[in-house]
């Protein structure tokens, strides 16, 4: 059983806006609690080939806004998905020319999303395939009216930063709300931000955004690995602490409930307009549900930890709507299936989703991490709550957005 207490290290998407917007204050930036996985540290690294230094204690990173300049070599991003998509619209802003390269899950990963919405706004972008790598050569851009394709917080997260300094303003309507860091940030910040509804529009900055000191709440998508350890092992009673409870993330704790888990909040605050809590999860017996399109944006990233908690519950679970997935990391819903399928679960695919029947007892296996951090960790939780031996190919991969997550678990355990 899982007891006692965890805190965990500050949101990788709020890590990755904080650092991203603080290049555009005019002064000094305190951010406390960041994230400590290394796509946070490819933000922070092709920020500094852009001429924005920071400097990183073991708590706090300090970074000082001024105007960028164009990198002598590559951006390289890594893995991460945020760190590219993110910056090729900031830098699209701020008129910096640059190239930008990634590992090779990163490299496969689709770019069109926004790069269309860039190009209509004047950018200059060459890729092939709409891939990475990709060469941004700096414009004058405009403000547009746009409604993405995909439901994606990257996507409307680029458009707001590359319309923050264009011409006139920049409109983003989501179909499906996603989450809403950047616009609470920048209005934090003093940006001209307004939302209503499914919109969100943004003016061009007239002044450099305001300086800050910030401490980032815990990762909600990191602790839902824990969360759900505990509401699968018997008689558990975790309590996580100071985890960002923003309605646009807490979506896996909602389905956690629906599914019958044994979920308490104990307290909740907001700092920096960001909501956070103390959360008490104690182990049950669970429930299938059934996942639709609309929940999709708000578990977005919980979806392979929610696919081993079905494993466990009495009945089906079913998620659709969930094609994206397929472009993830990996392809989320093939990695699921695959290890599922060999840990001796009861899952059928479909293009995009899968369903789950359960309960079924897990049994030992090899898993394939695809090189996916959420993978990992989900199927490392997956043979804990079985109490079976798992082999990963690839354990070290957690450290793309918790490096601690071994040794978080073993203090528990
Ligand atoms: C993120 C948004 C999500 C999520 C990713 C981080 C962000 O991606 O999967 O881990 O910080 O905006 P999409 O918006 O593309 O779904």
């Amino acid at each position: 059983m899982l007891n006692g207490k965890l805190q965990f290290p500050g949101d990788k998407s709020i890590s990755h806006r904080a650092l991203i917007l603080a290049t555009l204050t005019d002064g000094d930036c305190q951010i406390e609690n960041i994230s400590t996985g290394a796509d946070v540290e490819s933000t922070r690294n092709c920020l500094s080939l852009c001429g924005i230094n920071s400097k990183k204690t073991k708590k706090i990173v300090y970074i000082t806004g001024k105007p960028m300049r164009n990198p002598e070599i590559n951006l390289d991003c890594g893995n991460s998905g945020t760190t590219a998509r993110l910056l090729i619209g900031l830098l699209a802003g701020q008129k910096v020319s640059a190239r930008f390269v990634g590992d090779v899950s990163l490299s496969q990963r689709p770019m069109q999303r926004i790069v269309d919405p860039l190009n209509k706004m004047g950018a200059n972008i060459e890729s092939i395939n709409q891939r990475l790598p990709i060469i941004l050569s700096g414009k004058i851009l405009k403000g547009i009216s746009y409604t993405p394709s995909v439901a994606s917080a990257q996507v409307k997260s680029t458009i707001l930063f590359a319309g923050l300094g264009a011409e006139g303003e920049t409109t983003v309507t989501e179909s499906i709300l996603t989450r809403n860091h950047t616009e609470l940030m920048l209005n934090e910040l003093g940006a001209d931000i307004r939302t209503k509804d499914n919109f969100v529009t943004v003016l061009p900055l007239q002044r450099p955004l305001n300086s800050f000191k910030m401490t980032i709440p815990g990762d909600p998508s990191t602790a839902a690995f824990f969360a759900a350890a505990a509401a699968l092992i018997p008689n558990s009673n975790l309590i996580l602490e100071n985890v960002s409870a923003n309605p646009t993330r807490t979506g896996f704790y909602t389905v956690l409930e629906q599914m019958c888990g044994n979920i308490e909040c104990l307290s909740q605050w907001e700092n920096n307009g960001e909501r956070a809590g103390d959360l008490r999860i104690r182990g049950s017996q669970l429930e299938g549900i059934s996942i639709t399109k609309e929940d999709v944006p708000g578990i977005i990233d919980e979806i392979p930890i929610l696919a081993v908690m079905a494993t466990q519950a009495e009945g089906t679970t079913k998620i659709r709507g969930a094609a994206d997935l397929r472009v993830k990391e990996c392809d989320r819903i093939n990695a699921i299936c695959i290890n599922l399928k060999r840990m001796g679960a009861d899952i059928t695919e479909f293009d995009d989703g899968f369903a789950i029947t359960g309960p079924t007892p897990l049994k030992s296996a090899k898993i394939e991490t695809f090189g996916d951090h959420r993978i990992a960790m989900a199927f490392t939780i997956a043979g804990l709550a079985a109490n079976v031996a798992v082999k990963l190919d690839n354990p070290d991969c957690v450290n793309i957005s918790f490096p601690e997550f071994y040794s978080s678990l073993s203090k528990v355990l």
